[in-house]
């Protein structure tokens, strides 16, 4: 595999944001509505991405509709259709224009219980619905104090990422978060993304050979205007996924700006 070179473009730029449990639907459609009028600002190379809450994503599919902003969910069902109270279907997201479904959040793994066998299972769901996947992985900081970090991330991928076929993974967009850099202001280094990014990238291409080449890796913790040039100047990081300064039009805008 040739040395992965941001020269040659060969991946997308991708800059999602998260919104997490935030803003009511007006405000959700107030901050779509700002980020639409600043994307003359956003580079035509780099994608942006936003993912509101689902009760968000009709008005906010309206909001942003003639604009080159794609639109996420944060998570799916495991399951197709069917009893399961208060759980939203891959199905049910598509209508709206979505592209991408974020799976796998270290906060859907901690507070939920997301286990490898439901990512498995929603996994399935998403590509069933013509969706990409966000896929999460990362360390928590005892982890990374004990030198295991390697060894987690290379976990999630196997149990997961594996369990797809070559086509599949030819879309798949991979997250690194390290738990410890999520919301806590603390980010990992320039230098510390990128070492285990190759990492990742390296874990991928053990199993999809060349192909991993071109999957788009997005570092996410505490990212924001200040800090993303510096580790979006990284070889292997190709983007962010941004929680907090996503709320805020102009820190988003002004992280996809920083490439
Ligand atoms: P913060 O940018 O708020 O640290 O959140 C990162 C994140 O979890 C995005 O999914």
């Amino acid at each position: 595999m040739g040395q992965p070179s941001k020269k040659f473009k060969m991946r997308n730029k991708i800059v999602a944001g998260n919104w997490k449990m935030n803003t009511t639907p007006a405000e959700g459609v107030e901050l779509a509505i700002a980020l639409k009028a600043l994307m003359t600002e956003v580079p035509s190379d780099v994608e942006l991405v936003i993912a509101p809450p689902f009760t968000h994503l009709d008005a906010v599919s309206k909001a942003i509709a003639g604009s080159a902003i794609a639109l996420s969910s944060q998570d799916c069902a495991a399951e197709t259709a069917g009893a399961y109270t208060g759980e939203i279907a891959a199905s049910m997201i598509t209508p709206f224009g979505a592209k991408y479904v974020i799976l796998g959040h270290s906060e859907r793994r901690e507070y939920y219980g997301e286990t490898s066998a439901t990512l498995n299972n929603k996994m399935a769901q998403v590509y069933a619905n013509g969706l990409i996947p966000i896929y999460c992985i990362g360390e928590k900081l005892d982890e990374r104090e004990s030198g295991k970090h390697f060894d987690i991330v290379k976990a999630q991928i196997e149990e997961v990422v594996y369990n797809l076929t070559p086509e599949q993974f030819d879309a798949v967009v991979i997250a690194y978060e390290p738990v410890w850099a999520i919301g806590t202001g603390k980010t990992a280094s320039a230098d510390q993304a990128q070492e285990i990014h190759a990492y990742i990238r390296e874990v991928l291409a053990a199993k999809f050979g060349d192909k991993a080449a071109k999957t788009p890796i997005l570092y996410g913790g505490s990212c924001k205007p200040s800090n993303a040039q510096e580790i979006f100047s990284k070889a292997d990081v190709d983007g962010g996924l941004i929680g907090g300064a996503a709320l805020v039009a102009a820190d988003f805008v002004g992280i996809a700006k920083s490439f």
